[in-house]
C-alpha cells in the first residue's frame, strides 16, 4: 500500500499523548472518595490468578448498580468478580514520578526527555529507524487457504468487529489470561468469530485444574531429544485444546541466557541460539499438530526481569536492550527465525525497549525483521501491558493488544479498542492496517482448523483462571453481571498407558544431567543396601508446605520442580525425591535400608552428626528464580548470584565432611557455582536435575538406579564463578540511566561457552556436557564431510514478488456508524469495547507525528522472501556423518554435537576484519546405541549455519576459506575433526 502523505498526516491525532495526559490527570485527581470502589483489604484467594498481579486486592462496588443488562453483543454474556489495585498503583506512580524527577535531574534529563530520545547510536527503532509500511500477511502457499477464508470473513465485518478481534477485553474479563472480543452478528445474535482464549504458558496450563505440570523448558532443553521435546509440546497442546484454549503463550526463547542469573531463563531451552531454536521449533510443531496456536515469546532481548517493565521497578520506563545488527541476527533473532520457519502462529513482543523504542512499537523489529525479513504470517500480540503507545505501535506492526487494558492493569483504557477505531476513522491508521491485523488473526485461527467443531467444541474455555468454584461470575474482572458454570473440572492428563505423567517422567529423567560419578558409585544397585543406613538431607528433598503453597510458585520451599511466574502452573501432584527414594532401594519386601532424613537446611549440626552415621548420603540443594512481579525475599525475579540458595553450600559440606559416600542432587533454574564442594573427596556423584515438574522424584530414582541411563547434557556452561561468564553476562541491578540502558555490545556474540572459549577459561562443566553409565566413542576414520550444495557467498536473490498475493480489501474509511455504541447499551464494568462516542472522533485536532521516512516504503530485505526468510537459507549445503560406538556396559543414548569454526582472516566487502567465536554449535542428534553396537550419525549444515550476518550487505554471507567441523559430546570435547573449504 502507499503510505499516507504528509499532507494527510496533518489531519491525525496522537492518542499516545492523550494517554499521558490522562495518566497525569488521574494521578492528581484520584482519591478513594472519588472512586466508585472501596478497597476491602482482604487478599483474594491464593490459588488462582486473582491475586497474582502486584499483590492485587479485592474491591467491590460501593453501591450495587442495579438493572445491568449484559451485553451479549460483545460480552457473550459472561462475567465474574473483580480485583483492582487503583490506590496502590497510583501511590506507586506518584512515588515513581518523584524518583524519576530526581534521578533524571541528576542525569541531566527532563522527566519526559525519553519521548524525545533520538539519534542513539543503535540501528533499530522507531525513532532512529522507521520500517514500513507494515507487510501484509498471506504471502506464502502454506497459508494461502487460511488467508482466503480469513479474507472472506473479514470482508463482512464492521470496523468495530475487526477491532474486537485485535483487542483483549481487559485483565480477567474472560476465563483466560488473555481473551479477545467475540464477533457477534448484531441482528441474529449469532457468533461470527469467537473470543480467543490465550493461556500461559511454556510449562503447562497456568491456573488450570487437572492438567500436567511438565518439566520446564530448560529441562526439556537438557534432554537434547528432538522427538521428546516435540512430544512434550504435542501433549501440552492436547491438554490445552481439551480445556478450550486457542493459543498457548509459549514456547519461550527470549531470554536466551545472556545473563546466567536472569530470572526467566528456565522457561526457555538453553543458552545457545541453535539449541534454543531447534527446541523451540520442535515444541511449536508439537503444539500446532494439536491445532493449538503456539506463541514464540518474548520478542526480543528480554534478558532480565529487573527494569523489564514500566512501573514495576519504580521507574515509569522500561530498560532498553541495545543490540547491534550482527548480534541481533546471529543470536537473538535466530530462534525466532526457526520458529517462523516452523510455521508459528503468533509471536509475543516483549516488555522492554529494544534500542530505545518499546519492542511492541518498534517498526524495525516487527515490520522489518519479523514480517518482512522472516516472512512471519501469523499475528503479533503484545506481552501483558507491553504496548506503550497507540498509533505508533499499530503502525509498527502490532496486531493484538493484551490483555486489552492500556498503560495500567485493569484501567480498561485500551491503546487499541476505541483508540484503534478512532485512529482508523481519522486516518491516522491506514484502513489496510486494521484489515491486515484482523486478517492475520483470523487466518491463524483457520490455519489450525479451530473452526472444526470436532477439535474445538465452540463452547470456549471450560475452566476459569480466577476462581476455583464451579459457578461464578462469567466476567470476573467486571465484578457484576451474569453467573454460570465457570469450571467444569475436565481431566486432561490422559489415562493408563496414555497418562501424560509417563512422558513427563521420561523428559525429567532425560533432562537430568550426571556431572560427576566417581568410582562409578552410580547406578545404585537395588537390594544391596539391606541393613545399611541411608541419609537424606536438605529441604529440597521433601514436600515443604506443599507444591502449590505460593502464588504462581513464587517462593522457594520444599523440593524445587518449577521456577515462578506466569510460566508456572498448579501442580496436580508432585512426587518428592524423599518419597521416591524411600520406596526405591529394595528388590523385595525386606531388603530396605534404614532411612534418616533432616529436611531443614539450617540444622547443620544435626545434619553433620546424622550424616556421620550413614553408609550413603544424599544432599539436596537448589536455586530458584522467576518472573519479576513476584519476589522471594531478596530474589526479585532474577537471581542475585549463582550460589545454591538456602545455605546449600554449607549443607553439602556438612554432609560430605561426615559421610564418605555423598551424592549431591541439584534442582535449579540454571547453572550454580559448585566450587566449594565439587572436588570434595566424599562427593562421589553430582546430579543436576533442573526443574523436573510433577514427576520429580520418580525421574530422579530412574536415573539413580539405572532404569534410565543418563543422557542429559548441560544446556549452558557451569562456570567456577559468575565473573567467569564475562562482563557482558552481569545483570543490571542498579539503574544506570533513565531508562536503564543495557548495551549488548559488551558481550556481542560471546554468549556462554563462546566467552569461555574466547578467553580460554576452564569451566567447571562445559556446555553440552553430561555423563552416561556407558562409554561412547566417535570413530575419527569414519568421519565424512560432503559438500552437497553450492557454497556461493550469497543466498539466491529474494523472489521478486510474493509467492502468493495477499488478500486485498477496499481502502475507503468506514462510516462512523460502524463503531457507534449499540442502542440501549449497558457496559460491563472495566470491559473493553471497540465503540466510540461520535463526539470523541476528533479530526484535525493535532497533526499526527509520523516518524521520519514514513512516506517512503522501506527496502525489502534480501534475506527475506518466504516463511523463515529467504528459502535458500534453509538449503542443506554440507552433510556430515560419523560412526558412534557404544563400548561400555549398557545400552544408552548419546548426544552427538557438531561445532563449527569459521575460517580465519575473514574480511567483509569494506575490508573490515570479521571476528568469529572459536566454535559454535550448529547441529546435534541424540541417538540410542545398544551396548557393543555402533550407529552412523548424520548431521546437516544449512546455508544459514555456515554464514555470518554482514551488516554492510545486509545479508547472510558464506566467508571464503577453510571451515573446521568438530563433532563431540560437549563444547570442549576434542571429539573428531575435519574440514571443508568455501572457495
Ligand atoms: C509475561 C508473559 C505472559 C503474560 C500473561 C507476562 O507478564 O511476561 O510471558 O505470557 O504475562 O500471563
Amino acid at each position: 500500500m502507499a503510505p499516507p502523505t504528509s499532507q494527510d498526516a496533518l489531519l491525525r491525532e496522537d492518542p499516545t499523548s492523550r494517554r499521558i495526559k490522562k495518566y497525569t490527570d488521574e494521578k492528581s485527581t484520584m482519591s478513594s472518595d472519588d472512586s466508585d470502589y472501596e478497597l476491602e483489604g482482604a487478599d483474594v484467594p491464593l490459588t488462582k490468578g486473582g491475586a497474582t498481579r502486584m499483590k492485587t486486592r479485592e474491591v467491590r462496588p460501593k453501591s450495587k448498580k442495579a438493572g445491568y443488562n449484559v451485553n451479549v453483543d460483545v460480552g457473550g454474556g459472561r462475567k465474574k468478580k473483580g480485583t483492582i489495585t487503583v490506590a496502590a498503583i497510583m501511590a506507586g506512580i506518584l512515588a515513581a514520578l518523584t524518583v524519576v524527577g530526581l534521578v533524571a535531574g541528576k542525569f541531566g534529563f527532563g522527566p519526559f526527555a525519553y519521548w524525545n530520545l533520538k539519534g542513539l547510536p543503535y540501528g533499530y527503532g522507531y525513532r532512529t529507524e522507521w520500517w514500513g509500511p507494515s507487510p501484509l500477511g498471506g504471502t506464502v502457499p502454506a497459508w494461502e487457504e487460511s488467508y482466503a477464508k480469513a479474507h472472506k470473513l473479514v470482508s463482512q465485518l464492521t470496523l468495530a468487529q475487526k477491532v474486537n478481534i485485535t483487542t483483549g477485553t481487559g485483565w480477567s474479563q474472560g476465563m483466560c489470561v488473555g481473551n479477545t472480543g467475540p464477533v457477534i452478528d448484531q441482528k441474529t445474535g449469532k457468533e461470527i468469530f469467537p473470543s480467543l482464549c490465550l493461556q500461559d504458558g511454556p510449562l503447562g496450563l497456568r491456573f488450570a485444574d487437572h492438567a500436567t505440570a511438565w518439566p520446564a523448558g530448560l529441562t526439556a532443553g537438557a534432554t537434547w531429544n528432538k522427538a521428546l521435546i516435540r512430544q512434550r509440546g504435542q501433549l501440552h497442546a492436547k491438554e490445552a485444546r481439551l480445556k478450550g484454549i486457542n493459543a498457548i503463550l509459549g514456547p519461550s526463547m527470549g531470554p536466551l541466557g545472556k545473563f546466567p542469573a536472569g530470572g526467566r531463563n528456565w522457561e526457555g531451552f538453553g543458552s545457545d541460539p541453535v539449541l534454543q531454536g531447534i527446541a523451540a521449533a520442535e515444541t511449536i510443531k508439537g503444539i500446532q499438530s494439536e491445532h493449538v496456536i503456539a506463541t514464540a515469546k518474548h520478542y526480543i532481548a528480554n534478558e532480565q526481569e529487573r527494569f523489564r517493565q514500566t512501573n514495576e521497578w519504580q521507574i515509569p520506563f522500561s530498560s532498553s536492550s541495545n543490540i547491534e545488527d550482527r548480534t541481533m541476527h546471529e543470536l537473538y533473532l535466530w530462534p525466532f527465525a526457526d520458529s517462523v520457519k516452523a510455521g508459528v502462529g503468533s509471536i509475543m513482543c516483549s516488555y522492554q525497549q529494544t534500542n530505545n523504542t518499546y519492542s511492541c512499537g518498534n517498526a524495525k523489529l516487527i515490520n522489518g525483521l519479523l514480517k518482512d525479513e522472516l516472512g512471519f504470517q501469523g499475528f503479533v500480540m503484545s506481552d501483558w501491558l507491553a504496548q506503550r503507545e497507540g498509533v505508533n505501535a499499530i503502525l509498527a506492526g502490532l496486531d493484538m493488544t493484551m490483555p486489552g487494558d492500556g498503560l495500567l492493569w485493569q484501567d480498561a483504557d485500551s491503546l487499541m479498542g476505541p483508540v484503534l477505531s478512532r485512529g482508523v476513522l481519522n486516518a491516522s491508521i491506514p484502513v489496510e492496517r486494521i484489515n491486515d491485523m484482523a486478517t492475520r488473526i483470523v487466518a491463524t485461527y483457520y490455519q489450525f482448523n479451530q473452526d472444526n467443531k470436532e477439535l474445538f467444541d465452540g463452547e470456549g474455555p471450560n475452566f476459569s483462571s480466577w476462581v476455583n468454584d464451579k459457578e461464578g461470575y462469567l466476567h470476573f474482572g467486571a465484578g457484576e453481571g451474569p453467573k454460570g458454570v465457570v469450571n467444569k473440572f475436565i481431566d486432561v492428563q490422559g489415562k493408563g498407558k496414555d497418562a501424560h505423567g509417563i512422558v513427563a517422567r521420561k523428559i525429567a529423567a532425560e533432562g537430568t544431567v550426571l556431572l560427576k560419578n566417581e568410582g562409578d558409585i552410580l547406578p545404585l544397585q537395588r537390594g544391596q543396601w539391606k541393613g545399611k543406613k541411608v541419609g537424606i538431607y536438605g529441604e529440597d528433598a521433601g514436600p515443604g508446605k506443599g507444591a502449590n503453597y505460593c502464588v504462581d510458585r513464587g517462593c522457594n520451599q520444599g523440593t524445587l520442580a518449577s521456577g515462578w511466574g506466569s510460566g508456572a502452573v498448579e501442580f496436580p501432584y508432585l512426587i518428592t525425591p524423599l518419597e521416591a527414594l524411600e520406596r526405591s532401594f529394595n528388590k523385595s519386601k525386606d531388603d530396605l535400608p534404614k532411612f534418616t532424613s533432616v529436611l531443614d537446611n539450617y540444622e547443620l549440626t544435626k545434619t553433620e552428626s546424622s550424616a556421620s552415621e550413614q553408609d550413603l548420603c544424599f544432599a539436596f540443594i537448589n536455586s530458584d528464580a522467576g518472573e519479576g512481579y513476584l519476589a522471594d525475599g531478596d530474589v526479585k525475579g532474577d537471581r542475585n548470584d549463582l550460589f545454591a540458595q538456602k545455605d546449600g553450600d554449607n549443607l553439602v559440606l556438612a554432609v560430605a565432611n561426615s559421610c564418605s559416600r555423598t551424592i549431591v542432587v541439584v534442582h535449579a533454574v540454571g547453572p550454580i557455582v559448585m566450587e566449594k564442594w565439587a572436588d570434595h573427596p566424599n562427593v562421589k556423584a553430582i546430579i543436576h536435575a533442573h526443574l523436573p515438574g510433577q514427576e520429580s522424584g520418580n525421574a530422579l530414582v530412574d536415573v539413580l538406579f539405572g532404569d534410565v541411563n543418563p543422557s542429559g547434557k548441560l544446556p549452558y556452561t557451569i562456570g567456577k564463578t559468575l565473573e567467569d561468564y564475562g562482563p557482558g553476562a552481569q545483570l543490571l541491578y542498579e539503574a544506570n540511566a533513565i531508562p536503564p540502558q543495557q548495551n549488548f555490545s559488551d558481550a556481542g556474540l560471546y554468549l556462554d561457552y563462546r566467552y569461555f572459549d574466547k578467553e580460554d577459561i576452564t569451566p567447571r562443566y562445559p556446555f553440552g556436557y553430561g555423563l552416561s553409565y556407558t562409554k561412547f566413542e566417535l570413530d575419527q576414520r569414519s568421519l565424512k564431510i560432503d559438500i552437497v550444495g553450492k557454497l556461493t557467498e550469497l543466498p539466491a536473490p529474494r523472489p521478486s514478488k510474493p509467492l502468493v498475493e495477499p488478500p486485498s480489501f477496499p481502502t475507503e474509511i468506514p462510516s462512523v456508524s460502524e463503531v457507534a455504541w449499540p442502542k440501549d447499551f449497558k457496559k460491563l464494568h472495566r470491559y473493553i469495547y471497540p465503540y466510540v462516542n461520535e463526539d470523541d472522533i476528533v479530526i484535525g485536532e493535532s497533526p499526527y507525528p509520523y516518524p521520519e521516512g514514513y512516506d517512503t516504503p522501506s527496502t525489502l530485505s534480501q534475506a527475506g522472501g518466504a516463511e523463515g526468510g529467504n528459502p535458500s537459507l534453509w538449503d542443506t549445503l554440507i552433510k556430515v556423518s560419523v560412526e558412534l560406538h557404544n563400548k561400555g556396559p549398557r545400552d544408552g543414548q548419546e548426544v552427538v554435537q557438531l561445532y563449527l569454526s569459521f575460517p580465519e582472516g575473514v574480511k567483509d566487502v569494506a575490508g573490515n576484519d570479521i571476528e568469529f567465536p572459536v566454535r559454535v554449535l550448529r547441529a546435534f542428534e541424540k541417538v540410542e546405541v545398544k551396548n557393543g553396537d555402533s550407529k552412523t550419525v548424520e548431521l546437516e549444515l544449512k546455508r544459514r549455519d555456515v554464514s555470518y550476518w554482514c551488516v554492510i550487505r545486509q545479508n547472510w554471507v558464506i566467508p571464503r576459506g577453510v571451515f573446521k567441523v568438530r563433532v563431540g559430546n560437549s563444547s570442549r570435547d576434542p571429539g573428531v575433526e575435519g574440514t571443508f573449504k568455501a572457495e
